[in-house]
């Protein structure tokens, strides 16, 4: 009852939020719909779900274990690309030219300035960001189909890892045409060191003979466009020309399978993926309340927060009931789809190199499973934390390694010197034969003894807060002060 109360309040509160010429207002109001949206529709389609055979055991709950609806971040995902369709209209400058003006650039210009100033306090994007922004809603949608279709046909790994970069296609070519900076920061430290000149010399040459190999087969020319002007004094670029888009394309593929894999504990996919929205408009609204941003940085931010506020609204109602104990699984659909999100709020909002460090948590726990995921040593089917009935608590899950090769017996020795992997060996040769799974949340059992699931969560999150965190002050502090250079920086020059 309570319940329904509080839905009606926001969503009446939501509807009467909507105002034209506010997209921050309007989108704040679009994820209070999303949440009660989102919240309402999944305790009435878990049915259907099971129905079709979308449901899944939870692996860490004492008996009798029910099967519960699997995938349920479809319903946060599809009402989340409907939002965005509703929120087009709210958000966009309304640019009318008038029939006379329509022979003559100069007044449809002029015409343009006059109404785009007209409206007082104007926050709405210019046309050229719809692309961008119908650019990013596509990859979304193939995305979450991607994911979708992991859940239902189980895809194996090496069908289903690159195609997120062909899902980020449409992203990438707008990136190519409306803004083209392939250019990157190079740190002063490096110049500044003996030879590195001369390696910056070497890079730019092979650069020049993959752009030219690319743009032989493809047509397509490569570089930042040469009006982007750079004063003497300022840090010195690196043009990564194709292999920028060979960056973009490994970020898109990375996130969604870097959250995936840092699953299979009541709550973490959504969980993870909150904080990260927290720590990726903390950030944004650095900016947005900065007095001494350049319009170009305060608008790709803005256009940030337009995509995560109402990412958070769906994904919040999703959090209540996949917390512990989990009445619905997120499937590999909510994991792609916000790995995606973070990927094209990253590339569209020009921050693609400081998102990896808000992913910190993530990039360790992908590096750390590297041996397991490309089989130096064996990965079993499911690597989350094992449920001891006896005291309901998680302890780390271990993998076979008497059938690992030499290299896989040896790195394991190594990571067990530096306390890094737990091991068990066998009684009578003293032999290691087992190895704690290679994820961070094991890692964390490993050094803090067994934890109940929902504190193991909440561990795990507040671990990803305070990186996050952390590394927002980084970013704006010690990173100006490495590249003698940044948008937006704290008392540094
Ligand atoms: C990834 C991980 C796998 C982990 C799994 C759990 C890698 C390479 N793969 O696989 O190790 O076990 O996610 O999500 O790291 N489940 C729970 N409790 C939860 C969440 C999931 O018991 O809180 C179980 C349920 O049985 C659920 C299943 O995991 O049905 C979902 O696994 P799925 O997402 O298909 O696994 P992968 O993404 O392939
Ligand atoms: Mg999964």
């Amino acid at each position: 009852m309570y319940s329904r109360i509080i839905r009606l309040s926001v969503l009446v509160v939501s509807l009467s939020l909507i105002t034209v010429n506010n997209p921050l207002q309007t989108s704040i109001a679009f994820a209070g719909i999303g949440y009660v949206v989102t919240y309402t529709l999944i305790p009435r389609l878990t049915k259907s779900f099971i129905r079709v055979g979308l449901k899944g055991k939870d692996l860490s709950k004492p008996p009798p274990v029910y099967e519960i609806a699997e995938s349920m971040g479809a319903v946060s995902a599809i009402t989340y690309l409907f939002l965005m369709f509703g929120l087009i209209p709210f958000i966009f400058f309304k640019y009318l030219v008038s029939f006379t003006s329509l022979s003559n650039d100069e007044s449809i210009s002029d015409n343009y300035a006059t109404q785009y100033q007209s409206l007082a306090n104007n926050r709405l994007f210019p046309h050229n960001k719809l692309a961008e922004y119908l650019s990013a809603v596509l990859s979304l949608q193939s995305t979450t189909m991607l994911g979708f279709l992991d859940d239902l046909f189980d895809i194996k790994w090496r069908h289903k890892f690159f195609l997120p970069a062909v899902a980020s296609l449409p992203l990438l070519i707008v990136y190519y045409v409306d803004f083209s900076v392939t250019s990157v920061v190079v740190p002063k430290f490096i110049t500044n060191i003996a030879g590195g000149e001369e390696l910056l010399q070497l890079l730019n040459q092979l650069i020049i003979v993959g752009n030219y190999i690319v743009s032989k087969v493809s047509g397509l020319s490569f570089g930042t466009l040469n009006d982007y002007v750079v004063t003497e004094d300022s840090p010195k670029l690196l043009d990564l020309g194709v292999f920028y888009y060979g960056y973009l394309a490994s970020v898109s593929i990375f996130t969604p399978n870097s959250i995936n894999i840092l699953a299979g504990v009541n709550g973490l996919e959504v969980g993870q993926s909150v904080v990260l929205g927290i720590i990726f408009l903390a950030n944004d609204f650095c900016y947005l309340f900065s007095s001494n941003v350049p319009q170009a940085a305060y608008d790709s931010h803005l256009f940030s927060v337009i995509f995560i506020i109402p990412f958070m609204g769906v994904s919040l109602a999703l959090l209540q009931y996949n917390w512990f104990p989990a009445k619905v699984f997120v499937g590999d659909t909510y994991c792609y789809f916000s790995g995606m999100l973070f990927a094209i709020v990253g590339i569209l909002g020009h921050f693609s190199k400081t998102l990896l460090l808000f992913l910190l948590p993530q990039i360790v726990n992908f590096i750390y499973s590297v041996p397991q995921l490309f089989g130096i040593v064996p990965c079993p089917r499911h690597r989350l934390p094992k449920f001891n009935i006896k005291d309901g608590l998680m302890y780390p899950s271990y993998g076979q390694l008497q059938e690992s090769n030499s290299v896989g017996k040896n790195l394991v020795k190594f990571l067990a010197t530096f306390g890094l992997i737990s091991t068990r060996r066998d009684e009578k040769t003293n032999e290691i034969t087992e190895f704690s799974n290679m994820t961070i949340i094991n890692l964390v059992l490993v050094w803090f003894g067994p934890l109940r699931e929902d504190t193991l969560c909440t561990v795990l999150l507040a671990i990803q807060l305070f990186v996050g965190l952390f590394m927002i002050g980084i970013r704006h502090t010690v990173g100006p002060w490495l590249f003698g250079y940044d948008n937006l920086s704290w008392g540094v020059s």
